[in-house]
């Protein structure tokens, strides 16, 4: 049996969170991911299950997520001691078949459990698989100008899509199908959770009002990059906040739309 702690999961988690606290994001404990992994990739590692000690969820998981395994960061662990400690700081659990709580494989030495945003991890986990059967990663960070621009615009998703579509060609490209937004809320619960999930529905980037974003994607890269794609256009935006006097014209908008052959968010540009 090959060892899980070399697998390409635990060396794609541990890589991704190093940068995502090089670039700023992930102060102290900041940000979770949880990967999903097919049961064929986890018996190249584990013969058969043998779970080392269980978890309650406190919530009941969607039957779509049961039965299911999941590479999880543990709570209060820092992105940046992932690379040097995986099996400290992330966790491998199965969830059962009642949803109610997670079997723990591998991981989480000293006591850890899975990240207190997991009800928002797992809810999305659904919803995405719903609407895309390879869906495989929810990734939550705090980058610090994305940040900047929800508190700086009402909580409201058209014009915070309109916005990011206007400051940077790449943006309606990336996230053709918009950003959800939340308002402030009372992170670490079910409702939270619920919230997230059924924005989820339609979006691949949910932010969090004076908190952070969550992504979701096939792959680490693809939920990564989502994220890159508005931080990086949050900090254009924010750097030219009222000094801007080219913003993208929505002809060009439209225009990268037909080009791309993109379904864009209804109600963010009219088509003339
Ligand atoms: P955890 O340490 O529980 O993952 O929480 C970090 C965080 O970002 C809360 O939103
Ligand atoms: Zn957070």
């Amino acid at each position: 049996m090959k060892d899980f702690k070399k697998s390409r999961f635990v060396s794609e988690v541990s890589d991704i969170t190093m940068n995502m606290y090089h670039q700023g994001w992930d102060e102290r404990n900041g940000g979770n991911i949880s990967y999903l992994i097919d049961e064929e990739d986890i018996r190249k590692y584990f013969r058969k299950d043998k779970y080392i000690k269980d978890i309650e969820l406190g919530f009941t998981a969607d039957p779509i997520c049961r039965n299911k395994y999941y590479l999880v960061t543990g709570t209060g662990k820092y992105f940046k001691n992932i690379k040097k400690d995986p099996l400290t700081n992330l966790g491998l659990i199965k969830i059962d078949s009642n949803g109610h709580t997670a079997h723990l494989l591998w991981g989480y030495i000293g006591g850890g459990k899975m990240t207190s945003e997991f009800p928002a991890h797992l809810m999305s986990h659904a919803e995405r698989l719903k609407v895309n059967p390879k869906n495989r990663v929810i990734m939550h960070t705090h980058p610090t100008y994305t940040i900047c621009m929800g508190a700086c615009l009402p909580t409201d998703e058209i014009l915070f899509t309109r916005t990011l579509w206007k400051t940077n060609t790449e943006a309606v490209v990336v996230f053709p199908e918009g950003v959800g937004v939340l308002p402030c809320m009372i992170c670490g619960t079910e409702e939270i959770g619920r919230a997230t999930a059924e924005k989820m529905k339609s979006h691949r980037l949910v932010t969090w009002t004076n908190h952070g974003i969550y992504g979701a994607g096939e792959s680490i890269d693809e939920a990564f990059g989502l994220i890159e794609t508005v931080e990086k256009t949050a900090i254009i935006y924010m750097l030219t906040l009222d000094h801007a006097v080219n913003v993208i014209p929505d002809e060009v908008i439209i225009g990268l739309a037909k080009l791309w052959n993109l379904k864009m968010m209804p109600g963010i540009i009219e088509e003339k």
